[in-house]
């Protein structure tokens, strides 16, 4: 047998619903309270990205003074420092970044360390071009921007552990570092030498015969059959869907190896009590590895959180916090936030006054425990010139100084009663890369945009909760706790995944499958079970025939667009929730979605994707099914987050629109940030509450 990725995957069925069945007494919360005594969740963190490699030693205590003044706890520094810290190959000079670290103490300001090595020095890509990056077209990278080192060169890997490890040195027992990020950012792959004979060795791991290989690609179609390894193609070019599912992993594990020697490194030299994680970046949704895999190894996650052009979009930005959260299940940093505006965008506007800070709560109200600028002060050159920061280049406050000085003050206020504490639902959405990967690869309908058919579920079900999970699929993650799971686009079902999710509907839960689920197998081949494959028969019931529409099809209640599926109901008590109406002909009259009760569980399938009326009413009957509910109304534009720790439960209420609101309370709350008690809130546009909610 041969297994695919994931603990899981080394389990046989039987043995998997047996951990699932240990894992059922435990609610399958966001996280469990263990985590609230690590430094990272004892308190609200508020800071920015800090460079003082840029600026001449005497100006430090001045930034730190102004940091301190709005109201900081913490800045990251030393992530792209690599040419300070290793001026010459073999020669280290750390001394400034413990000085920079001993006076940020003086200011209470405590620091996290990043890792230089988004940016190797000079010296070392002259002296040693095998660290520099092969792109997919074959090209190797030059000096002079960053990224442009090879997560697989070994050299790079040695010339890494060897940085780190010194940092840790140097750095690892200071009492005012709280942490360190590794690199930065992790983006791009390379298809140098060394990567592409990780690649073989991969593979051979993986399949140890080349018959299992080609058995698994097929890969008598088209002669793609392999007799050597080194046949087997490593790029970038669109090729067997099989092996780019597999490519796509294999980059996983180069990044998860590329990120565990520094991990090693510094743990080896690191007090324990330093947290360890990574900014990943991306906007979060971006899937060029598994950030399930990546997040594993780290203490918790983080993530870099910009809007670009335009504003604040809620329920995007809400779920990719909430996706964040899902990697750990647990609370995360946002490491990177925009001060204003960015320069990378098509248009680099400015957020409106206020949206910086609802922007930093509605973090908050997702999970984020730590918030922090992009950047502190710009440099006077280099690439991002143009970038919103915190100081002007004369060393001076900026307007948007003062929103995040008020800010600071109100996190010192509700510090206090947040940290602990964490959003909680009953419902989850489900998500894996593979999934994600074999849907983009073999798109079929230009439109079909996996993260806004997410986004489509997702909306009526924060409106109804407040509070959503995003989680894995697949893993170990119990679900048993959720009484609503939803999974709108799980192309990539193994039997391992049909296992976890049968035994959840048959414990009781409720799921809804949407389209492309279950229509793929861990290798990227069809099923040759009809669709959902292996939970066909649980459903009793299958897809006939999918449509990528060119036209907009009627269903019961309103209408479909991009993607239909012809349903079909085998078990005498599985039903027909939806129909199709007037549609392509093939479609006319038959199921769009269809439901069986399993027990006291229920599992549904969702054939098309339907408009927002269509979808509201299906959530809005899986509430009911699922027995959930929630007792505050709210006004359009109005975003209500909630989190929930020890004896105590947090409301916090954004006004994302332009226009005042008003939200009445089902009762009397404390106001963390205004003081008094009310039973009604009046927002401002970009106005935010923050409550505290009596526990019963
Ligand atoms: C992030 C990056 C930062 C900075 C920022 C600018 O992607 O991690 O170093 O470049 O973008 O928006």
């Amino acid at each position: 047998m041969i297994h695919l990725p994931g603990k899981t995957a080394l389990l046989t069925a039987a043995a998997f619903a047996s951990t699932l069945a240990l894992a059922a007494p435990m609610a399958a919360r966001a996280q469990t309270d263990a985590s609230a005594g690590q430094e990272q969740f004892k308190k609200l963190w508020l800071g920015s990205a800090w460079y003082p490699e840029q600026w001449p030693e005497e100006r430090w205590a001045e930034d730190l003074r102004l940091m301190k003044a709005q109201g900081a706890n913490v800045a990251r520094i030393g992530e792209f420092a690599w040419s300070r810290m290793e001026p010459r190959e073999g020669e280290y000079d750390m001394g400034w970044l413990v000085r920079a670290v001993r006076l940020a103490a003086k200011y209470n300001i405590k620091i996290v360390i990043g890792t230089p090595t988004d940016t190797p020095p000079a010296w070392m890509t002259q002296k040693y071009p095998e660290v520099l990056r092969i792109d997919g077209d074959g090209k190797r990278l030059g000096h002079g921007g960053r990224r442009q080192f090879s997560i697989s060169s070994q050299r790079y890997r040695e010339f890494s552990r060897d940085i780190v490890s010194r940092m840790a040195e140097a750095l690892g027992h200071e009492p005012n570092v709280v942490g360190w990020q590794i690199g930065n950012e992790y983006t791009d792959e390379s298809y140098d030498p060394d990567a592409k004979a990780a690649w073989i060795a991969w593979l051979k791991q993986r399949y140890a015969t080349l018959d299992k290989l080609n058995e698994a690609w097929t890969t008598a179609y088209w002669s793609q059959t392999y007799s050597t390894w080194d046949q087997v193609p490593f790029n970038t070019e669109k090729g067997n869907p099989g092996l780019m599912l597999e490519q796509k992993r294999f980059i996983t594990s180069q990044w998860v190896d590329f990120q565990k020697n520094q991990l090693d490194a510094i743990r080896a030299k690191a007090s324990p009590t330093q947290f360890i994680t990574t900014n990943l970046g991306g906007l979060g949704w971006a899937n060029k590895f598994d950030r399930y895999a990546i997040n594993r190894d780290l203490d918790f996650s983080s993530w870099d959180n910009y809007v670009g052009t335009g504003h604040l979009q809620p329920y995007r930005n809400g779920a990719t916090h909430d996706l964040v959260r899902g990697w750990k299940r647990r609370n995360f940093w946002v490491m990177e936030i925009q001060p204003g505006f960015v320069n990378w965008a098509p248009v680099s506007n400015m957020l409106y006054p206020g949206e910086t800070r609802a922007m930093a709560w509605q973090a908050i109200g997702h999970g984020a425990d730590g918030i922090l600028y992009w950047q502190w002060r710009n440099a006077l050159n280099g690439q991002e010139t143009m970038h919103g920061s915190i100081l002007g280049p004369d060393g001076k406050p900026l307007p948007v100084y003062g929103e995040v000085s008020q800010i600071g003050r109100e996190l010192a206020k509700a510090s206090p009663v947040i940290a602990g504490t964490h959003p909680v639902s009953p419902v989850a959405i489900l998500q894996d890369y593979p999934s994600r990967w074999a849907i983009d690869f073999q798109l079929h309908h230009k439109d079909y945009d996996q993260i806004a058919v997410l986004l489509d579920y997702y909306k009526p079900l924060k409106d109804a909760l407040g509070a959503v999970d995003i989680v894995e699929a697949a893993g170990p993650g119990p679900l048993a706790g959720y009484k609503l799971v939803v999974a709108p686009s799980l192309n990539v079902i193994t039997d391992e995944t049909a296992a976890k999710l049968a035994a959840y509907v048959r414990g009781g839960g409720h799921l809804i499958l949407g389209p492309r689920s279950g229509m793929k197998d861990g290798f990227n081949r069809l099923d040759p079970k009809r669709q959902p494959g292996p939970l066909a028969d649980l459903l009793g019931g299958q897809v006939e025939q999918f449509y990528a529409l060119d036209e907009t099809v009627a269903v019961d209640g309103g209408s479909a667009k991009i993607w239909a599926e012809d349903l079909s109901t085998r078990a005498p008590d599985t039903q027909v929730l939806l129909r199709y109406g007037k549609a392509n002909g093939w479609l006319d009259g038959h199921p769009a979605a269809i439901t069986r009760q399993v027990g006291k569980g229920s599992i549904t399938y969702v054939g098309a994707l339907v408009d927002e009326a269509v979808m509201k009413g299906l959530i809005d009957k899986a509430l009911a099914g699922a027995n959930v509910a929630r007792d505050i109304t709210l006004p359009a534009d109005v975003e209500l987050m909630t989190r929930a720790g020890k004896g105590r439960s947090i409301v916090i209420l954004i006004n994302h629109g332009r226009e005042r609101r008003s939200v009445t309370l089902p009762q009397a709350m404390t106001d963390i940030l205004a003081g008094g008690s009310r039973t009604e809130v009046t927002l401002e546009a970009e106005g935010v509450a923050v409550l505290q909610r009596a526990v019963k």
